[in-house]
């Protein structure tokens, strides 16, 4: 008998009832629905308006996920919850979580690598599964950005939006399960997403934000070009090593980032818009949370399907950036 293999077996998402259109945008900020969509895709998207905090969306689709798994939260041995928007510094949203799932004794913590965090977060889920320590893990991902975003930037507030997804991996046989994943960082580019206030280096108070400083900054531009490079090549990686090509994946399911990042990657590839999942039109830049949303939806659309080759790709602020194939 061979390690186990990490099955994801229970999908989730939640997302605040608060739609925002690019027309809405077009009254806060000089831009134009034409210009929003054709530079990333988007349309539309959900804001949080309700006063909520992550917890309460992250739980939402954590209760899903355990539902479509067929297992209750006692079943859990851990929790990661990828996000860099949470509840509040500590404790970590994790604990929260695992507490207000109800009779759930699982280890918890919380996981910051930006766009790419829920694909780290699978990566070391499958891990503990892999080497038999943990039975079933909710690996979550979800984003409050909105909490974050300056206004008056229009650079940044039209792309990142707000949502939650969560994922159940549980210990099963192969061939099924994650073929092979693959993390990189390159921290020389982390000046190219940042939000720079509220940690120790700019403390919480007036000074810093007198100087803006607790709103996400992005130098766009640049991302965009590192994110359609590391992306083919990443996908490329895990591929080789799960000696499959481009045309063995029935989806891609790539981090909602930008319709043309989404794109230009799958023409690399060769791997054609029909088998790509988007969103981003509906549910905008959801950051670690928008891999797990899209799995969902593409799962209860009936589109991803037992048996599937699913590859997974984000990329991120760190700068971050990760894939990984699964047979579904
Ligand atoms: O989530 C993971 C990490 N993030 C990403 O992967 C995001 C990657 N980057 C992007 O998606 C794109 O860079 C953006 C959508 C953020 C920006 O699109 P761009 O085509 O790269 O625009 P740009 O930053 O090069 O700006 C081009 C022009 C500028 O005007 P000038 O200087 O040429 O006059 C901007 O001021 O577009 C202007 N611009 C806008 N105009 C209307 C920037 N944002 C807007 C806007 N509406 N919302």
């Amino acid at each position: 008998m061979g390690e186990p293999s990490a099955l994801i077996t229970g999908t989730g998402m939640s997302l605040p009832d608060n739609v925002v259109t690019n027309a809405d945008l077009e009254r806060i900020v000089d831009t134009s629905d034409e210009w929003i969509t054709t530079r990333t895709g988007i349309h539309e998207r959900r804001i949080e308006r309700a006063g909520k905090p992550l917890s309460h969306y992250a739980i939402d689709a954590s209760r899903k996920a355990l539902d479509a798994a067929g297992i209750a939260a006692a079943d859990l041995d851990l929790i990661i919850l990828a996000t860099v928007t949470p509840d509040m510094p500590i404790p970590a949203t994790a604990c929260t979580i695992q507490h207000e799932l109800g009779n759930c004794t699982a280890a918890a913590f919380d996981l910051a690598a930006g766009c790419s965090g829920y694909i780290y977060a699978q990566s070391v889920a499958k891990q503990f599964l892999a080497n038999g320590r943990c039975k079933h893990v909710l690996v979550i991902g979800a984003e409050l950005l909105s909490k974050y975003l300056d206004w008056e930037d229009r650079s940044t507030c039209v792309i990142f939006a707000d949502g939650a997804g969560a994922t159940v991996m549980s210990a099963g046989a192969a061939p099924r399960g994650v073929l092979a994943s693959a993390m990189h960082t390159d921290g020389s580019m982390a000046d190219f997403i940042s939000l720079p206030g509220g940690g120790t280096l700019n403390p919480p108070g007036q000074e810093m934000i007198d100087q803006r400083l607790h709103y996400i900054k992005m130098r766009g531009n640049e991302t965009f070009k590192m994110a359609v490079r590391s992306l083919e090549e990443v996908c490329r990686e895990v591929l080789d090593n799960a000696g499959l090509t481009p045309e063995d994946v029935d989806w891609l399911v790539p981090h909602q980032a930008n319709q043309r990042i989404i794109s230009a990657v799958g023409n690399r590839l060769k791997i054609p818009a029909e088998r790509c999942y988007v969103n981003i039109d509906r549910i905008g830049n959801t950051s670690a949370a928008s891999i797990p949303i899209a799995l969902d939806e593409a799962v209860r659309e009936g589109k991803i399907r037992d048996g599937q080759i699913v590859l997974m790709a984000a990329f991120g602020a760190g700068l971050t950036w990760a894939a990984s194939v699964v047979r579904w």
